[in-house]
């Protein structure tokens, strides 16, 4: 099982419009996958349809040990793809998870009951670095950071780069980069290619090939409840954030791979 930390403390960035995405690409390449919507505005769910009357127990119920994953959990309409969503009570966790010990291990612990239920876990994480997004990292193998190609992307980027290195040294030695994904990328705009070159530059191989271009049908989706996959398969949102599920594929299992034969 692969847990991917979806985060930026950047508001705005496309983080939930990867998580959808990307966890409804490879649901389609069959892999039994879990979204978990840890971010209070609860966008996650929303964007997949689900909306109060389906979200009376979730992500915080899960965190601070009220109720079980496995009774929160709902398989959505897509096949292979299940989501934990965020309820309406997950705006106080993050002062109430203060007072607890093991404030950041809540959702670590919570996840052992149902990790050999899934390939991956995806989370979508809120626009902070406070202890939901703590709780993320904490549990995850890697972190996917969607990065918007805009002026002040570059400057966020090396506050979330030290936060997941005080992760690494405190919280979880197996925590790893996974890659920066470009979202809303436009090629004919000179600031979106000079930030993406910027960022190559100083990242490398660690940024995904593939870029999220600015699309209209990924915008228009979550107003339908549906991934983009769904509402318009054959737009270029769709076939970008297929493109990136390839590339998540490719390097989760090639890295298992390499840390097996090691
Ligand atoms: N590639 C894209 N093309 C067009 N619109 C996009 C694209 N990616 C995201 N958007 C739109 O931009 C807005 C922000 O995206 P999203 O909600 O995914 O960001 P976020 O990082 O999760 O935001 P927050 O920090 O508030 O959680 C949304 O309205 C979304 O529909
Ligand atoms: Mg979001």
């Amino acid at each position: 099982m692969t847990v991917i930390a979806i985060a930026n403390q950047k508001g705005g960035v496309g983080k939930t419009t990867t998580a959808i995405n990307l966890a409804t690409a490879l649901a389609a390449s069959l892999k039994k996958v879990l979204m978990i919507d840890l971010d209070p505005q609860g966008n996650a769910s929303t964007g997949m349809g689900l909306y109060g009357r389906e979200r009376k127990a979730g992500s915080y119920e899960v965190l601070l040990g009220i109720e079980k994953a496995s009774e929160c959990i709902i398989k959505t309409r897509i096949p292979y793809l299940s989501i934990l969503p965020a309820s309406p009570h997950l705006s106080g966790a993050e002062v109430e998870l203060v007072s607890l010990p093991q404030r950041e291990f809540k959702l670590k612990q919570a996840l052992e009951e149902v990790e050999e239920d899934y390939d991956y876990i995806l989370i979508d994480c809120p626009p902070s670095l406070g202890f939901l997004t703590l709780n993320a990292l904490t549990s995850a193998n890697y972190i996917l950071v969607p990065l918007q190609c805009e002026f002040y992307a570059l400057e966020g980027l090396s506050q979330l780069m030290n936060t997941v290195r005080r992760v690494q040294g405190r919280l979880n030695s197996q925590l790893s980069l996974l890659g920066i994904a470009l979202t809303m990328y436009d090629k004919r705009n000179v600031l979106s290619e000079q930030v993406a070159e910027d960022v190559r530059t100083h990242f490398k191989e660690l940024v995904f090939k593939n870029p999220i271009p600015r699309n209209v049908k990924i915008s228009e989706a979550p107003s339908h409840g549906t991934p983009v996959l769904l509402y318009d398969v054959r737009s270029s949102g769709s076939l970008a954030y297929m493109k990136l599920a390839s590339e998540v594929l490719q390097q989760t299992q090639e890295r298992k791979y390499v840390e097996f034969a090691n």
